[in-house]
């Protein structure tokens, strides 16, 4: 048997020049985590061309939809930015994964911090009705350069709210939170920074960071990763050591080539 599945392009959509979602189709056997990624590729010279993708939507949707960015030169973005309707993709047999709601201990507000595509995984995660079971907030931070790169903005504010089984604990429990660093907007500035002078604490009118109340994933760059983490663990936090084995906080480096 294949290691991959070949699915068909259902959709995709242009956000801007840099980045860009697909849809395609699922088989029926794909079983995943949400926040779990997958290996997705194309076939060059005879080869599978492969890259992580974090899954964006959850696990009981019938199709699956992915985040990426659009590098000029990158050896496998480069080729999928011209994905058409009807094209064929490889995606691995095997989700894998640290960002799942399973490798953190109870608590009471769920941190999601992303920068750039490490939005996606979060976008399966803020489905999820364990999600909503196991903390009293869910807090959604997206830190991107320009307001325009705040992809999703009008699904979370929009629809997401009139989800089909989940509005009512989306309305009450989920809050978004995008920041923008080069232009001016409502939360200016990076995470890191609003996090750290309590700006965010400030805005979303909740206590300071507190590893007895609070979980957190994080997903972004290497930088923002060690940023973050050194932020949470300067405050007590203590990452998962290991899959399967629960912590404070769970991180995954944003998957770009
Ligand atoms: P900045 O504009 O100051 O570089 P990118 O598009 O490069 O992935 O960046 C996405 C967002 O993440 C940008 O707003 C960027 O801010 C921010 N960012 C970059 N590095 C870090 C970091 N170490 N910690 C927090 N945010 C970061």
């Amino acid at each position: 048997m294949s290691k991959f599945y070949a699915e068909e392009v259902t959709g995709v959509h242009h956000w801007t020049d840099r980045l860009f979602s697909f849809t395609t189709t699922r088989d029926a056997g794909l079983r995943f985590k949400n926040g779990q990624f997958v290996m997705i590729g194309l076939e060059v010279d005879g080869r599978p061309l492969m890259r992580a993708y974090s899954i964006a939507s959850p696990n009981y949707e019938e199709q699956l939809q992915f985040f990426s960015i659009k590098v000029p030169d990158g050896p496998l973005t480069s080729r999928l930015q011209h994905l058409q309707k009807g094209d064929t993709l490889m995606i691995s047999r095997k989700p894998t994964g640290t960002l799942v709601l399973d490798d953190l201990k109870p608590g009471r507000n769920l941190y999601l911090f992303s920068t750039g595509t490490g939005l996606a995984p979060f976008l399966s995660v803020i489905q999820d009705p364990d999600t909503y079971e196991r903390f009293e907030k869910v807090v959604l931070l997206h830190g991107v350069r320009h307001e325009k790169d705040l992809a999703y903005r009008e699904f979370i504010t929009g629809e997401l709210l009139e989800h089909e089984y989940l509005s009512e604990q989306i309305r009450n429990q989920l809050i978004y939170y995008p920041c923008v660093t080069r232009e001016p907007f409502i939360h200016q500035g990076r995470i890191t920074e609003l996090a750290a002078s309590g700006q965010l604490a400030r805005d979303l009118g909740l206590p300071e960071l507190n590893p007895e109340t609070d979980r957190a994933m994080i997903c972004g760059s290497p930088a923002m990763l060690k940023d973050i983490s050194a932020m949470l663990d300067a405050r007590g936090f203590h990452i998962s050591p290991r899959m399967g084995d629960a912590g404070d906080y769970v991180i995954e480096r944003a998957f770009v080539d």
